[in-house]
């Protein structure tokens, strides 16, 4: 008997990864010009014409759910639930000699991929050790970001395109076009700036990036600052490198570097934790990077889960994200306002909501909707992370990121954001207090016609006619009626007016 077991359990171990089975560990393999590599993992078992398993794939590990066919070609679906959303993916293919010949959409209106995997070790690309959330404690602020952090960052618009090249022209760009007069001091790096890990774990940067220290300086140089991204999980969001059980020693080379902010991005951490465990992952970037000699200002994103604004000050989060991804797009942009409706009490000197970077000059919206934006972020007391090519832009989009009274509402030292004072329809009133007794409302039409909208002094507790009324996109006083006052807001526009006593 035992001598039976000796020898079928091998063969039946060897028999499983014949050729003409889709068993066994599979990876393929998506090389960058970055010098990184992006892999996805494969994890199947066929038994006749059901294939189970797992595929991972980025920050994503996904379980198949649903299987035809088989070696001669086959389809599988596999899912994911993130967060509130489930996700899938769907991979066609065939087994050709010792090649898996594959191709996927991410998304039902994506482009086709086409992947070729081979075959890799049991275990390989196998979910590191689950780390054991550390106890809650409260991190000291770090004494930053008393006002909304103000900058650019890139992925908005160059996404992986992102490069040294780029950051220096966009910071001469800052450093020159009037932005940086205007207040915007740093220049983020977002993902895919990751390259590989030396012997002794310290995270480089990839190809696109040859020295990151000498960057800080050329950054610091034009009196700007420079941030930089990462994830808590083994990998971000694109599927680089990420900071798990490296928070420390990362902390440690951002400060090396001369990083001065730095976006912290759940990604691949969802494999590892449940929403309950976010406050005690992010408190451990929270205090390594009070801890690495530098002050740095720590952005948090997790998509507004969790009830991120009642603890992210507990972790020394100086912003943390209130929502999912921005596009340039009116629907994501309004909906997001939608999402800000509850949140005003959370915010003050040293810790912003987040509603996520600016889209302003990517072109998808209208200067109009692009004015709203720029109004509304600012009434939110919003981080104002511009998102465009600070290169190459219009009049009309330099205009709106620089102007000066419309920064000064978001800048403005009592830190206290607007909420909504009246909706009707497709017409809403937003109000938010400022420092020396002065208020800003926001006129908002959502709306597609252009209308007539009328603010009460009584809807923002005013007992009297402010004595100046100053209207912050036309750059011109106007004329406060006894009780209220009337203005023409463009469709998806907003009138935006600044109200004090002298
Ligand atoms: C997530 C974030 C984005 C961006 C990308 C980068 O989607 O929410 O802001 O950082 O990752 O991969």
């Amino acid at each position: 008997m035992k001598l039976f077991r000796m020898f079928l359990i091998p063969l039946l171990a060897a028999g499983s990864c014949l050729a003409s089975d889709l068993t066994g560990n599979w990876v393929a393999e998506n090389p960058s010009p970055d010098g990184t590599v992006r892999k996805t993992y494969f994890e199947l078992k066929q038994e006749e014409s059901r294939i189970t398993g797992h595929i991972r794939l980025t920050q994503f590990y996904y379980t198949i759910t649903e299987s035809t066919g088989g070696p001669d070609g086959f389809t599988v679906t596999a899912s994911m639930q993130d967060g509130k959303n489930p996700r899938q993916v769907v991979y066609e293919g065939k087994l050709i000699g010792e090649e898996l010949h594959m191709a996927t959409r991410r998304r039902p209106d994506a482009a086709l991929t086409e992947l070729v995997a081979h075959r890799a070790p049991a275990g390989e690309g196998a979910m590191p050790e689950r780390i054991a959330p550390p106890a809650l404690h409260k991190v000291p602020y770090n004494g930053l970001a008393n006002t909304p952090p103000m900058g650019w960052n890139s992925w908005n618009k160059f996404a992986g395109r992102v490069d040294d090249a780029t950051v220096r022209s966009i910071a001469d760009a800052m450093a020159t076009n009037g932005m940086k007069e205007a207040g915007y001091t740093y220049i983020n790096i977002d993902d895919t700036w990751e390259g590989e890990r030396d012997a002794q774990g310290n995270i480089q940067p990839n190809k696109k990036f040859p020295d990151m220290k000498a960057l800080a300086d050329y950054v610091h140089g034009k009196g700007l600052k420079l941030g930089i991204y990462s994830s808590p999980g083994p990998h971000t969001c694109a599927g680089y490198e990420g900071s798990y059980a490296h928070e420390e020693q990362d902390a440690r080379t951002y400060a090396t570097w001369g990083i001065d902010y730095l976006k912290y991005d759940w990604c691949d951490a969802r494999n590892f934790y449940s929403d309950d465990d976010m406050q005690a992952i992010y408190q451990k970037m929270g205090d390594a990077l009070n801890a690495s000699g530098r002050k740095i200002v720590y952005s948090l994103c997790q998509y507004g889960r969790a009830d991120v604004w009642k603890w992210a000050p507990q972790v020394s989060g100086n912003l943390w994200r209130t929502t999912g991804d921005i596009r340039d797009a009116w629907e994501s942009m309004s909906h997001i306002v939608e999402q800000q409706v509850d949140l005003a009490p959370y915010a003050g000197p040293g810790h912003w909501n987040d509603p996520d970077m600016l889209e302003i000059g990517n072109s998808h919206m209208t200067d109009t909707e692009y004015r709203t934006h720029m109004s509304l972020w600012s009434m939110l007391a919003a981080p104002l992370i511009a998102g465009n090519d600070l290169r190459d832009m219009t009049k009309e989009i330099h205009d709106i990121l620089t102007n000066r009274e419309v920064i000064a509402i978001d800048q403005d030292p009592l830190g206290k954001p607007a909420t909504r004072i009246s909706k009707s329809g497709d017409h809403e009133i937003w109000a938010r207090p400022l420092s020396g007794d002065a208020y800003a409302v926001a006129l908002y039409n959502r709306g597609t016609s252009d209308a007539k909208m009328t603010l009460k002094w009584s809807d923002i507790g005013l007992k009297k006619a402010p004595a100046k009324a100053r209207d912050l996109w036309t750059h011109s006083d106007v004329r406060p009626g006894k009780d209220d006052y009337s203005v023409e807001v463009p469709g998806h526009g907003v009138a935006l007016l600044r109200l004090s006593a002298k």
